[in-house]
């Protein structure tokens, strides 16, 4: 039998690139340009598999409607599959696959360091020392806000919230409550001491830090919204590690120029790669490059994982990370 063709949407690690060459008539995106709808149309008609990312243009109705379409799984890049409607593709017969599990450590590490970051001004501190503006340590010099010991909430607690708490609580003795529409088990809630709340308001109401963890689109788009962002307490930091749309961007933006919530770190944006002249603007703010999964062993793993999908699929076997 010969091999099935596989598209890599963007050009992935190379231990991964390799496997995916050994394994597959693959064809690799050695530019790693974006490509465009008319590329993903075309890919659908000539590949048996794509695996796209979450920063390819919406797989959607209209591309999954192609004529003469070939591909029957899209084994997404990713463990947040935003970037597909798998309304569209359960409706086309096409099989949607993501990434969960090997980047929830480096996605936890990444939401650690916004929230350290935006609590201790560690940016705004590092700009000043790269600017040459730093005079010299002095008592009451970049004054900031003590992590250790303060009360952490999440919105949405599955496996990246959970590492989350364990290096917050376990490290940094931080308090923990959450909400979270299907909860973890009571022996999962009972490692971190977590409180579980009703609400999402609950849980903005009583935490001095807030962390997202909760899928994008849908009914969590805006989820923080400015009635939202009010309910949070004046001394409160948000941080995002979770999708760009879960927070309404321009309330944002008012809420901390207004002094509603003390400061954001976050590594998701409305419309990446695009961030608002607002926010780079502000000293409050810890910004990143959508960087959770960017550490090599994580990207490695995360295409490893899409292959893994892929090459059940092929076997005829049902694939590990089915989402639709
Ligand atoms: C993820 O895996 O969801 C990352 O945000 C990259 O897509």
């Amino acid at each position: 039998m010969s091999k099935p063709k596989v598209l890599l949407t963007r050009k992935w690690p190379q231990a991964a690139e390799e496997r995916a060459r050994e394994q597959f008539n693959v064809h690799l995106n050695d530019d790693d340009h974006k490509m465009s709808v008319d590329e993903l149309k075309t890919a659908m008609q000539n590949y048996d598999a794509v695996c796209p990312t979450v920063s390819d243009f919406l797989i959607d109705a209209d591309i999954l409607g192609v004529e003469n379409r070939k591909c029957k799984i899209l084994a997404n890049f990713g463990v947040g599959f935003n970037n597909i409607d798998t309304d569209a593709a359960k409706a086309a017969g096409v099989v949607v696959t993501n990434t969960p599990g090997v980047l929830t450590d480096c996605t936890a590490d990444i939401a650690m360091t916004l929230l350290l970051m935006v609590a201790r001004r560690a940016g705004e501190g590092e700009r000043l020392v790269r600017t040459k503006q730093w005079d010299g340590w002095r008592p009451t010099h970049m004054l900031s806000t003590k992590v250790t010991g303060k009360k952490l909430g999440f919105i949405g607690f599955g496996r990246i919230a959970q590492a989350v708490a364990h290096k917050a609580h376990h490290g940094f003795d931080m308090e923990i409550s959450f909400y979270d529409p299907y909860p973890p088990p009571a022996e999962v809630i009972g490692k971190y001491n977590a409180r579980q709340c009703d609400s999402v308001e609950e849980v903005l109401r009583n935490s001095d830090f807030v962390t997202l963890h909760c899928p994008g689109g849908g009914s969590n788009t805006n989820l923080l919204n400015a009635e939202r962002l009010g309910m949070m307490q004046k001394h409160a930091f948000l941080i995002n590690t979770a999708r760009g749309d879960v927070v309404d961007e321009p309330a944002l933006v008012k809420a901390l120029k207004d002094g509603v919530i003390a400061g954001a770190g976050l590594d998701v944006f409305a419309r990446e790669p695009k961030v608002t002249e607002d926010l780079l603007s502000m000293e409050n703010v810890v910004l990143f490059p959508h960087l959770g999964s960017a550490t090599t062993e994580t990207r490695v793993a995360m295409g490893m994982c899409s292959l893994d999908n892929v090459e059940a699929f092929f076997n005829g076997e049902e694939p590990p990370n089915r989402v639709a």
